[in-house]
Parts: C-alpha cells; structure tokens; sequence
C-alpha cells in the first residue's frame, strides 16, 4: 500500500474522529495536525495519497486549511481526497479546494460530507444531542467511513453531490445565498 497522510484540522474534536477512525481503516496511514504545520516556511506533502479532513465553516472550508492547501507543495500526491464534517448546512468548499489545487496542477480525486451536528451554539434552536442520539450518529458515521475506506484504498474517484443539508437545522434560502455571496462570493 502507497504511503497516506491524512492532514486534519478539528476545532471540538468532530473532524479529528474522523480522521483517527479513516486512519485505522487505511494502512499505515499517517495523522498530520495542519495548525502546527502552518508556521514552517514550506510544507511538503510526502504521501502518494493525500487527504483533508475538517469542519464546514461558514459554509466553506476554515480559513487555517485554506492557508494550509495554498502554502502546501503537493507533488508527491497521486490520489488527494477530503472529508468534511459539518452541522447541516449547504457546503461550497469543494469548489474552492479544486480551484487552489488546479492551480497546482492537481485535483480532488474523491470528496465527502458527514453530518455531525452542530457545535456552534449561536444558531437559533441549537440544542445538545442525548447520548442516544450521539450513539446513532456514531453508527452512521461508521458505515459511511467503511464506504469511504472502500473508495480511497481502490483509489476511485468519487464526488460526492451535496444533496442532504439539513433544512430542519434553520438552512434559510434566503440569508443563505447572501451568505454565499459574502463568504464564497458565487
Ligand atoms: C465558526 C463555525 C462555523 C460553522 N459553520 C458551519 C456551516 O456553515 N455549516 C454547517 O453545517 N456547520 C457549521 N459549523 C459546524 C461544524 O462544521 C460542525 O459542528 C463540525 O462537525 C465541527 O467539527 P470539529 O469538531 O472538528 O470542529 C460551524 C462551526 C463553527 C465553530
């Protein structure tokens, strides 16, 4: 098996299961930390395989991974791949990682969304999950990284639509596409 490096970023520790569970299921597949990568002059990716797993921020990738994949060389990746993890909201971030890679003469080769739950209180009708409830979502989240294991260790390419936002979440069409406007600016 090619070398993988699963690069991850976790604000409340969400993204960073995901990405100890993606690591138990690939072989010798290494955990990189982004934010304590950031402040070398150069980082160098070393892994064949090459993956991004971090929350949806403001509908988007977070600013710190952002800075990680425009700073980033990327020339030892044959196959890169990201898992996001988010509240319920529409993402756009595929778009903005495919738009930074291209320029590096690279693409997202397979990319995937996990429901999580929020861990922001702000939004209205926030509400913390019962244990039960966080039991259930583990086991959904578990099937769909056995999916997902399937597809990086076969190196398929796999895109993902985003078809399942939560609408019941507080999604607003409305405030949501001024949203895309002012953060993603489509
Ligand atoms: C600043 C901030 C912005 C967020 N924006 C969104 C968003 O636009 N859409 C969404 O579905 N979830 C959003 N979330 C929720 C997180 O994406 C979600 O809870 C994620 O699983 C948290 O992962 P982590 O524990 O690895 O940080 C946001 C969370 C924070 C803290």
């Amino acid at each position: 098996m090619d070398k993988t490096e699963i690069y991850y970023f976790s604000g409340t520790g969400n993204s960073l299961y995901v990405a100890k569970e993606l690591q138990k299921r690939i072989p010798e597949a290494e955990l990189l930390p982004i934010v304590s990568l950031l402040d070398q002059d150069v980082i160098k990716t070393n892994g064949k395989n090459v993956g991004f797993v971090f929350p949806v921020h403001a509908l988007t990738i977070p600013i710190v991974v952002k800075r990680f994949l425009k700073k980033t060389d990327f020339s030892s990746a044959e196959y890169i791949f990201a898992v996001t993890t988010r509240g319920g909201s529409i993402f756009r971030g595929f778009e903005e990682i495919e738009r930074i890679l291209k320029k590096k003469s690279k693409r997202l080769d397979a990319h995937f969304i996990l429901n999580m739950g929020m861990n922001d209180p702000k939004p209205k009708g926030y509400k913390c999950p019962t244990s039960d409830e966080i039991l259930k979502m583990e086991l959904v989240i578990n099937e769909k990284l056995d999916l997902i294991q399937k597809i990086i260790l076969n190196k398929e390419v796999s895109r993902e639509e985003d078809s399942e936002y939560l609408i019941e979440f507080g999604y607003n069409p409305v405030i949501n596409s001024i949203l895309e406007k002012l953060v993603i600016g489509v």
